[in-house]
């Protein structure tokens, strides 16, 4: 053996011990030569019970009609061949490889066996299958934010033609047969006048609702803690609920995007508690915590069945996808008439810098 060898076999060995993926040498009978150690721990055998064994003595047959079948394409062909694998592990949980197989050569050319490498992209798989599974959300997200705008939109519309349209056209007729009809005493004018200011008054509040339901000024003036109030209230009044507020700690006064993201989120938690929770009791709470700060929204209901949240329905997830887009998180809890609590982690970076404009 020339010192030459001997470095070889140290590199080799060095090389198979030390890589993280399965790798091996075989012969042109498909015999194993040299397995890396990561191949040993995956198959769970010794190398003298892998050395010198071709894949369908160590390999389930399945398995190892594939491997033969391949060697011999490489043989065969000359060139490399890469292709994606499944195969169970010893726990019989399903992983993901990617194999490349290449003939291997000798001074001459000529092809005396094949080298492989097979990485675990199980991880790599599951990422790429969560991606679209998440973009498929999105655009069903996205269609759905579309519908539902143009559904606002018309229902804002029918709001302002029939409610204030017809009470500026009420208005307006009084005036014109005030004007046109025969002088009248002072007080049958008055009187007039009076259910005048009263039809206007109304205006005004039915303009402040339908303005506030189109997006709480309050928000960007006061905050979310103010805004939170003004919802919890409406919510409750409507709903004949008691939905408490508390904080523990003041809110960070957040950027527009943060506190609109919180805002609708609560919203959205307070409709489902009241809608499909059957809640006698809501609270909504915040406080900050570990640099961040968390909104809660417990309902003491029939509490949501953890499968619901995939039944395709639209508030969750677009609970998650407004919390996500603003570096937050939501977690949704639920125990069968234990009530459910829908927790939001909103990052404190998401908080303006002081002193600056709300
Ligand atoms: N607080 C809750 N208590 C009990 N069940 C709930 C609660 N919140 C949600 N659920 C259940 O989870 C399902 C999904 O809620 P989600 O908000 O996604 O849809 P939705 O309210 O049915 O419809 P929308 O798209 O109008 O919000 C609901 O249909 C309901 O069965
Ligand atoms: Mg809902």
């Amino acid at each position: 053996m020339t010192v030459t060898d001997a470095a070889d076999r140290r590199l080799r060995r060095a090389l198979l011990e030390n890589i993280p993926d399965m790798a091996w040498l075989k012969d042109r009978d498909s015999r194993y030569l040299a397995v890396s150690a990561t191949y040993l721990e995956a198959l769970g055998v010794t190398e003298t019970e892998v050395i010198g064994k071709r894949p369908d003595e160590v390999w389930p047959p399945e398995v190892a009609e594939v491997y033969l079948r391949t060697d011999r394409g490489v043989l065969k062909s000359g060139k490399r061949r890469r292709y994606e694998e499944s195969r169970r592990d010893s726990s019989g949980e399903l992983r993901w490889y990617e194999t490349i197989k290449s003939p291997m050569r000798d001074d001459s050319g000529r092809i005396i066996g094949t080298v492989g490498i097979s990485r675990d992209i199980t991880r790599r798989k599951a990422s790429e299958a969560e991606l679209i599974a998440s973009r498929a959300e999105l655009r069903r997200l996205s269609g759905a934010e579309q519908r539902a705008r143009e559904s606002e939109r018309a229902r804002i519309a029918r709001e302002l033609h029939d409610e204030l349209g017809q009470t500026l056209t009420a208005i307006k007729m009084q005036l014109v047969s005030m004007k046109t009809r025969e002088p009248e005493p002072a007080e049958a004018v008055a009187a007039r006048l009076d259910k005048l200011i009263g039809i206007v008054d109304r205006s005004v509040s039915d303009l402040r609702r339908i303005a506030t339901e189109l997006r709480p000024l309050i928000l960007d003036e006061l905050g979310l803690r103010a805004a939170l109030e003004w919802l919890t209230q409406t919510v409750g009044e409507a709903a004949q609920l008691p939905i408490s507020l508390e904080f523990e700690a003041a809110a960070p006064a957040f950027d527009p995007d943060a506190s609109t993201a919180a805002f609708r989120i609560v919203q959205e938690a307070l409709t489902n508690a009241v809608r499909h929770g059957a809640a006698n009791r809501v609270q909504v709470r915040g406080r900050r915590r570990d640099g961040a700060f968390w909104v809660e929204v417990i309902d003491d209901g029939r509490g949501i069945d953890p499968s619901s949240t995939a039944s395709g329905r639209l508030g969750l997830a677009g609970m998650r996808e407004r919390a996500r887009s603003v570096g937050g998180t939501i977690e949704i809890l639920g125990a069968p008439g234990r009530g459910t609590t829908v927790t939001l982690r909103l990052p404190l970076s998401r908080g303006r810098p002081r002193g600056s404009r709300r």
